[in-house]
């Protein structure tokens, strides 16, 4: 794909590395529609894109992808607002770390990892990936999108990161269906991708004391963490490549988990 042709959906496209997706993909020439879960944060990106007078045009929608209707309807409105849609980039997510039982020091009772926050991770960074790609593939085949693109924003924690139960078995099923969805939908022209990105620098981190963001880098063996261009490159590469689809790039500066 010519990226000055993508018409393409980021999830979570108002902060972190969703907002850098959305900025660079209007950067370099493509029409982008965003959702998110706040109207005022919505609007930030918006504005923030009308300031820097991008080339490709940027439409922000509040949506939640963890909830069906809210998916099927992000989609139909971000086609209509770019007059076409032709990618998707999965890139909402959230964590709810703890470990699966933990043992009270003082009392030694054993204290369980809350399902709810389990069934939340799921939620939003599995089923919220599932709608989006199903919702996308709809569209492409009942439009006749001749190109379409489906990338899903995995993690180094998908190789199983302790204390992230709910994250990993998320990021690890991604990768998954990214390599099974390829087979399925390859006869409909549409491609797909996920990128595993290491620690990158977003608001999570940025917010860190220097010497808890040290300890981050230090068993990372180019020592330091990514930024959210380098992952966008790798947006960039599945994108443009048309001989890419169903596999996972990993962009983590060469670290490994577990
Ligand atoms: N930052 C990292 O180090 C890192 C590393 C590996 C993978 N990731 C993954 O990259 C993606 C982006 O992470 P980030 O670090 O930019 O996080 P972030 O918190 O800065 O941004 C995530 C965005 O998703 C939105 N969001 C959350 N739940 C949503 C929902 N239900 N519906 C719609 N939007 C929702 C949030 O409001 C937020 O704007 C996530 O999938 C994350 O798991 C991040």
């Amino acid at each position: 794909m010519d990226i000055k042709t993508g018409k393409i959906l980021v999830t979570g496209g108002a902060s972190g590395m969703g907002r850098h997706f959305v900025l660079s993909l209007a950067r370099d020439g493509a029409d982008v529609a965003f959702c998110d879960l706040g109207a005022d944060a919505v609007a930030a990106v918006e504005s923030e894109a009308a300031a820097r007078g991008l080339p490709g045009k940027v439409k922000g929608f509040v949506a939640n992808v963890a909830k069906e209707e809210e998916v099927v309807s992000v989609v139909k409105d971000a086609a209509a607002a770019l007059g076409g849609l032709n990618g998707i980039i999965n890139n909402a997510g959230i964590i709810r770390d703890g470990l699966l039982v933990k043992v009270d020091k003082e009392t030694g009772a054993v204290i369980k990892f809350p399902l709810a926050k389990w069934q939340q991770v799921l939620d939003v960074n599995l089923t919220g990936v599932f709608l989006g790609a199903r919702e996308f593939a709809a569209y492409a085949i009942e439009n006749k999108v001749k190109q379409g693109v489906i990338i899903s924003i995995s993690s180094i924690s998908r190789h199983g990161n302790q204390g992230q139960g709910n994250y990993s078995a998320a990021k690890a099923a991604i990768v998954a269906d990214t390599a099974l969805w390829a087979a399925e939908l390859a006869r409909y022209g549409i491609r797909t991708g996920a990128i595993a990105p290491g620690f990158t620098r977003t608001p999570i981190l940025e917010g860190m004391p220097p010497e808890a963001l040290a300890k981050v880098c230090a068993p990372v063996p180019l020592k330091r963490i990514g930024e959210p261009e380098e992952m966008y490159l790798a947006v960039k590469f599945i994108l443009e490549n048309d001989y890419f689809t169903g596999r996972v790039i990993d962009v983590d500066g060469g670290l490994r988990l577990s």
